[in-house]
C-alpha cells in the first residue's frame, strides 16, 4: 500500500474548523496526520473533529482567537501535551477580510486586520518553532491574491496579505537550514464564509466580481479542497526542495494580467 502523504505527522491548523482550514483538516488526517483543529468556532470545530475521528482518523478540537497571546499560548501548551512535544507541521489559516472604502476604514479596524491576518502567524509560528527546531518541520501559511493584486475597498486587508508574503519568506530564509520550510498559498475567490461575504460585499461597492466576472477572470469559483490540497503539498515531504515559495492558486489569474 502506498504511504499515505503525512503518515505519522503532528499536524496544527488554525482556522481549521471551516472552509479551506477545515477542508484541510480533513484532507490532513486522510493523509495519515494527527490533527490539532486550532479555531474560535467551538461547535463546528468539535464536530468537525468527531467526524474525522469517526471516519477512521485522528484529530482534536482547541479553542482559541490566535490573534491574542494569551489564548495562543494556552492552546499551544495543550497541544504540545496532546502532541508529546512534537509538530511537524503548522498551517496558519485563519484570517478575514474588511471590506470599506479606505478613507471609512477605522484605527481599530487596522489593528483587527493586522491582529487576525498577521499578529496571529507571528504568534502561531513562534509558539510552535522551538518544539519544531529540534526535528524540522513544514508551515504553511495562508495568503493571497490580494498580496500583489490591489482590490479597491482591501486596502487593509491587501496590506496584511503582503506582509503574510514577506513573513512566509523570511521564515524561509532564516530556518532553512534548521530543516524548516514555511511556504505561502495564494488563492484566488474560494467559495467559502469568507469568499461568498467578500463577494456580496465587493459586490455592493460594484466592484466588477459578479458571477460572469469571476468566470473571465478566474474560470470559476474555486473550491476550498483545491487550495487545501495545494497546502497538502507544501506541508508535505513532496515539496521538499520548494522553500519560500508563494504558490498561486488561482487558475491562472493572476499569470494573464
Ligand atoms: N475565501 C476566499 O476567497 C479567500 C481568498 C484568498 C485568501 N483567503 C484567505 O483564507 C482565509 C479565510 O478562510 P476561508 O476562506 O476558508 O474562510 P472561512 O471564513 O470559511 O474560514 C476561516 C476560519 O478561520 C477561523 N478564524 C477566523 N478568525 C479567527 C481567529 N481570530 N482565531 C481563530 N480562528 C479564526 C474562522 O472561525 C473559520 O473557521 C483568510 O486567511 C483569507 O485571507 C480566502
Amino acid at each position: 500500500m502506498p504511504k499515505l502523504r503525512l503518515e505519522g505527522k503532528n499536524a496544527v491548523i488554525s482556522g481549521g474548523a471551516a472552509g479551506v482550514g477545515g477542508a484541510a483538516s480533513k484532507i490532513f488526517a486522510e493523509e495519515g496526520a494527527t490533527v490539532a483543529i486550532v479555531d474560535i468556532q467551538e461547535d463546528a470545530g468539535l464536530s468537525l473533529a468527531r467526524s474525522i475521528c469517526d471516519s477512521g482518523g485522528n484529530a482534536k478540537f482547541f479553542r482559541a482567537d490566535v490573534s491574542s497571546s494569551a489564548e495562543v499560548g494556552k492552546a499551544i501548551d495543550d497541544i504540545n501535551q496532546f502532541f508529546n512535544d512534537r509538530i511537524d507541521t503548522l498551517y496558519n489559516h485563519a484570517g478575514t477580510v474588511v471590506i470599506k472604502p479606505f478613507l471609512e476604514t477605522t484605527e481599530q479596524e487596522w489593528d483587527w486586520m493586522m491582529a487576525v491576518n498577521v499578529k496571529s502567524m507571528f504568534l502561531m509560528t513562534k509558539a510552535i518553532l522551538p518544539s519544531m527546531l529540534e526535528h524540522g518541520g513544514t508551515i504553511v501559511n495562508t495568503s493571497s491574491i490580494s498580496a500583489v493584486a490591489g482590490t479597491p475597498m482591501e486596502v487593509l486587508y491587501c496590506t496584511s496579505k503582503g506582509a503574510c508574503h514577506m513573513f512566509t519568506r523570511a521564515i524561509a530564509t532564516e530556518y532553512r537550514d534548521n530543516n524548516i520550510r514555511c511556504n505561502a498559498v495564494c488563492p484566488g475567490f474560494i467559495r467559502t464564509d469568507h469568499g461568498n461575504r467578500e463577494l456580496k460585499e465587493l459586490r455592493d461597492y460594484d466592484i466588477e466580481v459578479t458571477e460572469e466576472d469571476i468566470c473571465r477572470i478566474q474560470g470559476r469559483i474555486c473550491e476550498p479542497e483545491e487550495v487545501a490540497k495545494a497546502a497538502l503539498f507544501l506541508a508535505s515531504d513532496e515539496s521538499s526542495f520548494v522553500n519560500g515559495e508563494t504558490l498561486f492558486v488561482d487558475n491562472g489569474m493572476l499569470v494573464r494580467t
